[in-house]
């Protein structure tokens, strides 16, 4: 008899499971740039900068030096030292090296803190529109979904009253991101402030990420992780990706209480094991060496966000405001009688342009689209010219 066709058979929970529609559009774009077409890429959310050259250098001479064996799960003393220090002057607090541990990237906080945290029905609560992410893990554990929806009336904070609607003796975790990824939005002292009076009064943990700290134009970074009391249920996510250009490197970490740090690290000993070892030594010479490139790129950044978003505004139907921080615009492209899905498909498809819908980030992201300014100034300018003579054939045709 032959053999019966083998069926497979995922487990019921990857039917929650989602992922990043960046990676689906720059896909697409691949395909139509493999038929001879232009595009230009403001869907991609990583620097458009190389790695700084003595970081670079630090990896080849831990290599060198034999920094390629399992180093601890929690990760390297140099390296968990060296985070404590920074996280410590960045947010005037002390910090433990203890409280520190070291992940392959910014995400791995985030799964690994829902893993060791959530159950079944527990209530996390997160910012829609908000890194999707967020969403599709809670979902993967089978959490009950509490969406905060982020207004542009409120300069795309949370509304704090919202959240404290929100709580209850469910709620099990807090997710936060300031500077916010698609909006550029950040929170104020206030929210901060108000919010940790809020959770002090129920069992919830905070996750606090914070992977855009470094990329800030306005204002002051504002963390809960600072306010008093809230540190026995703060975690703060951070990593290298952004703030040094090394999203390929996979390098970030958690700083969270002592007693959940060896929980995650148990967690880790189950998976990754460790975060690569000459990595690690990159990380150490990224936070204790100089700081100028991070300077000079968020300068770079500010001056994009500062020529391309009032032109951003010229184009009809768009209408878009500064982002406080991260690297991203955040248009509201209602009025130009187009979904936001619509609307990224056909940029795509007919102007070359990739930008991603709103509705990548939730359903509180549809009417917005998001373009990345991690781009040159020349291209995003190219980009906006494209998809005004675009809106403009859209028009004449419609007149016709
Ligand atoms: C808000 C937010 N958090 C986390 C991450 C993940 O960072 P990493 O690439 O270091 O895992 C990203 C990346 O785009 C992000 O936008």
């Amino acid at each position: 008899m032959p053999p019966a066709a083998f069926a497979l058979r995922l487990a019921a929970p990857m039917r929650g499971i989602g992922i990043e529609s960046s990676f689906d559009v720059l896909h697409r774009a691949r395909q139509l740039e493999a038929q001879g077409r232009t595009i230009i890429h403001l869907e991609i959310g990583e620097p458009d900068f190389a790695t700084p050259e003595h970081i670079q250098e630090a990896a080849y001479r831990a290599m060198r030096d034999g920094y390629t064996h399992y180093t601890p799960s929690a990760g390297l003393p140099a390296l968990r030292e060296a985070v404590a220090e920074h996280v410590a002057r960045s947010h005037r607090v002390p910090v433990d090296p203890e409280e520190v541990v070291i992940v392959p990237g910014g995400k791995p906080t985030l799964f690994n803190t829902m893993l060791a945290l959530i159950e079944r029905g527990d209530e996390v609560i997160y910012p829609d529109p908000g890194f999707p992410i967020y969403e599709s893990m809670a979902k993967f554990l089978g959490a009950a979904l509490r969406p905060i929806r982020l207004r542009e009336e409120l300069g795309f904070r949370m509304d704090i009253g919202e959240i404290e609607a929100a709580l209850s003796p469910r709620t099990r975790l807090i997710i936060l991101n300031s500077p916010h990824n698609p909006t550029g939005g950040m929170m104020t002292r206030e929210d901060v402030q108000r919010l940790a009076r809020a959770v002090a009064a129920t069992d919830a943990m905070v996750l606090t990420d914070e992977i855009y700290q470094r990329i800030v134009f306005e204002g002051a970074h504002h963390s809960i992780f600072s306010e008093p009391g809230m540190r026995e249920r703060t975690v703060l996510m951070d990593g290298f990706s952004k703030a040094y250009a090394m999203t390929g490197w996979r390098l970030g970490y958690g700083v969270m209480p002592r007693e959940f740090a060896k929980a995650v690290t148990r967690v880790i000993g189950n998976s990754t094991s460790c975060t690569a070892a000459f990595t690690q030594m990159a990380g150490v010479a990224a936070l204790r060496g100089d700081q100028a490139p991070v300077a000079r790129m968020v300068a770079e950044f500010r001056r994009r966000r500062d020529l391309c978003v009032p032109r951003i505004n010229q184009l009809p139907g768009f209408r878009c405001r500064m982002p406080q921080g991260a690297f991203y615009a955040f248009p509201n492209i209602e009025a130009t009688g187009f979904t936001a899905r619509e609307l990224q498909d056909r940029l795509l498809e007919e102007a070359g342009v990739a930008a991603l819908s709103g509705t990548a980030f939730g359903p509180g992201g549809e009417g917005y689209l998001r373009f990345s300014l991690a781009n040159s100034l020349e291209n995003i300018n190219e980009a906006i010219d494209r998809i005004a003579a675009w809106l403009d054939r859209q028009r004449t045709a419609g007149q016709r």
